[in-house]
Parts: structure tokens; C-alpha cells; sequence
């Protein structure tokens, strides 16, 4: 026969899905009721947050323990804990790093890669610029956030994927550099189904659910021009800072600036323009040819009153069989030498924001 003491010996061990810490340390068991004639119990629960998967979870545990104890029939709700619990509790509470990631005090900086229009090489830079803060000794997480046309992992050659740990996604680390994309979680390439506001959540798993630890920088690198996810990022984190990424020919900077427009409007910090395909130099003579035209960067530049970071030229990175990573150059290379320029500027400029 169940009594009060014995409901609250049997729950009050269970733990706050989200505090971790037990319903007896949080006073999570806010009433038990009994009506023994019907052997039924009803209890009230105060967990950090409601209407969660996390929830459902503990309320089947809870009717399993209380049946197997004798009850027959069940009655859970569910409230939130106070504030004053909530904060006493979630300044020692490792497991929320990702919304630590997000909160206002965080000392991480944000800084998306942007365009105007696909193609221009915001993954190009968005993983070199990632290898290249990481060579100068920073702690450095890339979101791969182009959902739909994920390119990261191939070009990083990344091959594993991320394992989990409890109800944590380790992301992958490839060159000093934390990766997260869409890639990982799909099966043999299919194309990626989903919509509008899923897609919203789906980044917003890349920071609630994933351990990234302690970074002083993340790198977003965002799908082409100014769809649902360029806005969703803009709204989930504020503090964003912008690169915006064109090649050289006047028409496409006048296109990339509506990238920019729009982190303007959206209270982004546009950090400077990156000129990526400037020119081609050749190897024989060192004469270099403006194949796509030139000033768009400057130009663009000028247009966001903002600075150019660097002009890229055509070349490959050079591939190591060994350690394929396509897209990446080497820290020797002299396109990796101008993204090693390029991570200098971003510190500095970073560093007073
Ligand atoms: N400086 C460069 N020299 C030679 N090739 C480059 C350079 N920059 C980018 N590329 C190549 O151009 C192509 C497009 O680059 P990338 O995928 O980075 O562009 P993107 O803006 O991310 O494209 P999308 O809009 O499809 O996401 C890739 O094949 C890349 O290897
Ligand atoms: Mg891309």
C-alpha cells in the first residue's frame, strides 16, 4: 500500500532532465496525492522546462516506477520551477554549454560567411579561414548552416562522423577546427527534404545539442544570398558578426551587397568584404590576368563602409593524398599565407567588439 512518504522516497532520487540535480535538491515534487481506495496516486512535478521530449520521458518513467510500486492508476503534471531555483542552479550546469554558447555573456565570437549569390567561394573561405584562426592557436568551431547544399565535410575531407555522448553530438574535429554539418546526419548523400521552419530548428540543434566547449571563435558558413536561413541566423544570434564574400566583377559586388543591406538591417556587424577569384597569376611569367573583371571588392567595400579583408586568387590547394582535405590550403601556400593574413585581421578586428 502506497503512502506519501513512500511515493516521495521513490521520485525524489529521479533528476531534472535539464539541472541535472535531483527533485529533492531542486524541490521538484511540488504535491503528491493519494486516493488509496482506488490505489491511484497523482503527483505534481516542477522540472526547468516543460513540454519537452524530456518531459515525456520523465513522465513514463514516473508511471512505470509508481505502478511497479502498486498504484494502479497515475496522475502527473507538470509545472516550471521558479526563477530563483532555475538561476541558483544553472551557474553550476555544465550540460547547457550550448545555451551558454548563446547567452549574452558568452565570450565566444560569432562570424557568418555571407553572399549575394552561390558559387562566389563562401566555403572555400569559410573553411580556410577556419584552418587558418586555428594555426594561430584559437579554439574554432565551423557550423556548416547550408542545410540544403552542405559542402564542408568533403571539403575538409572529413570522413567520420560525430559521435554522442549522452544526449550531447561531439562534433567533428578535422585541423584543429570543430565541425558541424548537415552531411553528417544524412544518409549516403540523399537530398535534404525539409522546410522553412524545420530548417530553423535544425540550426538551432547545431548550438543546443552539440558540445562544442569552449570557442573563442564559430564560423558559419551560410547557404547563398538572403533566404530563410541567412534570416534565421540573423535572428538567433545577435551578436553575429558578417563577412561578406563576392568576386571581383562590379555586377556580382552590387548583388553581394544585398547581403549586406540585410545584415545591416538586422543590426549585424559587417566585419569586411572578402574579393575572392581576383585574378589569375600565371606561374611562367607572373603576369596577372583580371579573368572576372576588377574593383568589385573595393567597391563593395566601400558601399558597407567597411574594409576589404584580402583578394584571393584562382589556385587550388595542392593535395596531400595522405591527409585529403581538397579544399584547404596548405599554411605554406600562398593562398593560405593571405587567409593566415586574413584570420590576423579578423583577431584584431574582433578583439575590439
Ligand atoms: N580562389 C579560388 N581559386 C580556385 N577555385 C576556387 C577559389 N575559390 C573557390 N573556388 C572553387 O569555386 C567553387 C565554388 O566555391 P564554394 O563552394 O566555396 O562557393 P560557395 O559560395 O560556397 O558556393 P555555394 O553558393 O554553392 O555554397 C568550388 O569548386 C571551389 O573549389
Ligand atoms: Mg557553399
Amino acid at each position: 500500500m502506497l503512502t506519501e512518504q513512500k511515493v516521495l522516497n521513490l521520485l525524489k532520487g529521479l533528476q531534472d532532465p535539464f539541472l541535472h540535480k535531483t527533485l529533492e535538491e531542486t524541490n521538484g515534487i511540488v504535491e503528491i496525492k493519494l486516493k488509496p481506495e482506488k490505489e491511484h496516486v497523482s503527483v505534481k512535478i516542477a522540472i526547468a522546462k516543460t513540454g519537452t521530449g524530456e518531459q515525456l520521458q520523465m513522465q513514463t518513467n514516473i508511471v512505470n516506477i509508481l505502478k511497479n510500486a502498486g498504484a494502479n492508476t497515475v496522475g502527473i503534471r507538470f509545472a516550471e520551477l521558479p526563477d530563483e531555483v532555475l538561476q541558483k542552479f544553472r551557474g553550476s550546469e555544465p550540460k547547457q554549454q550550448g545555451e551558454s554558447l548563446l547567452s549574452p555573456d558568452s565570450k565566444t565570437k560569432f562570424l557568418a560567411i555571407a553572399s549575394g549569390k552561390g558559387g562566389v567561394g563562401k566555403s572555400t573561405v569559410s573553411v580556410n579561414l577556419a584552418v587558418a584562426l586555428a594555426r594561430l592557436g584559437k579554439k574554432v568551431g565551423l557550423v556548416d548552416a547550408d542545410i540544403y547544399g552542405f559542402s564542408v565535410p568533403d571539403m575538409m575531407g572529413i570522413t567520420q562522423r560525430p559521435i554522442v555522448r549522452g544526449e550531447k553530438i561531439i562534433p567533428v574535429e578535422r585541423m584543429g577546427v570543430k565541425v558541424i554539418s548537415m552531411g553528417f546526419f544524412v544518409e549516403d548523400n540523399a537530398p535534404v527534404i525539409w522546410r522553412g521552419p524545420m530548417l530553423g530548428k535544425m540550426l538551432n540543434n547545431f548550438f543546443s545539442d552539440v558540445e562544442w566547449g569552449e570557442l573563442d571563435y564559430l564560423l558559419l558558413d551560410l547557404p547563398p544570398g538572403t533566404g530563410d536561413v541567412a534570416l534565421d541566423v540573423h535572428s538567433m544570434l545577435p551578436k553575429c558578426n558578417e563577412i561578406i564574400v563576392t568576386t571581383p566583377h562590379p555586377t556580382a559586388a552590387f548583388v553581394a551587397a544585398r547581403a549586406g543591406a540585410m545584415a545591416l538591417r538586422t543590426e549585424h556587424t559587417i566585419l569586411g568584404v572578402i574579393e575572392n577569384m581576383s585574378y589569375f597569376e600565371s606561374e611562367l611569367t607572373q603576369e596577372k590576368e583580371y579573368v572576372f573583371g576588377q574593383g568589385g571588392g573595393k567597391r563593395l567595400s566601400e558601399e558597407l563602409q567597411t574594409v576589404l579583408l584580402g583578394q584571393l586568387p584562382l589556385q587550388q590547394p595542392d593535395w596531400d593524398e595522405n591527409d585529403f582535405a581538397p579544399s584547404i590550403y596548405g599554411a605554406d601556400h600562398k593562398l593560405g599565407k593571405i587567409y593566415g593574413d586574413i584570420a590576423g585581421k579578423v583577431v584584431d578586428l574582433l578583439a575590439n567588439r
